[in-house]
């Protein structure tokens, strides 16, 4: 009898040993399981895991934004959009204040080139005033 306790209690003791042996690599693998889900990672960041940046699903930031839907008429005057880094052509904008000009990013200004979102019917509200702010804070 004392034998057969013995045996199963050395099983349990090899089995619970086994277990908390784990490689550096399975030990990778579990702690990419256990990762909180929306870390965020910047789109070029070579520090970033590529499993990481496909799981990213954050708002993205004013100057990407920016640089995806604004930078073609805001960079260069096109249709004449006021030049981002020209503090002359912003100088009336701004002074209407930050909603108004979050109202024209999202709506758009009627009759002009710049239409609803300046066309990037995928950004969120929270994206295109995160573009304003950066395109203000670079033209003044
Ligand atoms: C197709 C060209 C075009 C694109 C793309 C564009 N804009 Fe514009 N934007 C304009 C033009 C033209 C004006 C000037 C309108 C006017 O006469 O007041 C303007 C004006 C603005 C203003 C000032 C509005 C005001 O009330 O004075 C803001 C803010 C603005 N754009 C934000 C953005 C943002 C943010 C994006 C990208 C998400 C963007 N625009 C993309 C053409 C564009």
């Amino acid at each position: 009898m004392h034998r057969v306790v013995f045996s199963f209690l050395a099983v349990l003791l090899a089995a619970s040993a086994f277990a908390v042996e784990l490689s550096d690599a399975q030990r990778a693998a579990v702690e990419a399981r256990i990762k909180p889900v929306g870390e965020s990672c910047m789109e070029g960041d070579s520090t970033c895991g590529a499993p990481v940046v496909a799981a990213s699903t954050g708002p993205r930031s004013g100057e990407e934004v920016y640089n995806t839907a604004c930078m073609a008429c805001h960079s260069t005057g096109a249709a004449g959009a006021p030049k981002v880094g020209d503090a002359t052509a912003w100088a009336a904008r701004i002074a209407k204040g930050t909603d108004a000009l979050y109202a024209s990013g999202v709506n758009g200004v009627p009759g002009t080139g710049m239409m609803a979102k300046g066309g990037c019917v995928a950004c969120s509200d929270e994206e295109i005033h995160a573009a304003v702010d950066f395109m203000v804070a670079n033209s003044q």
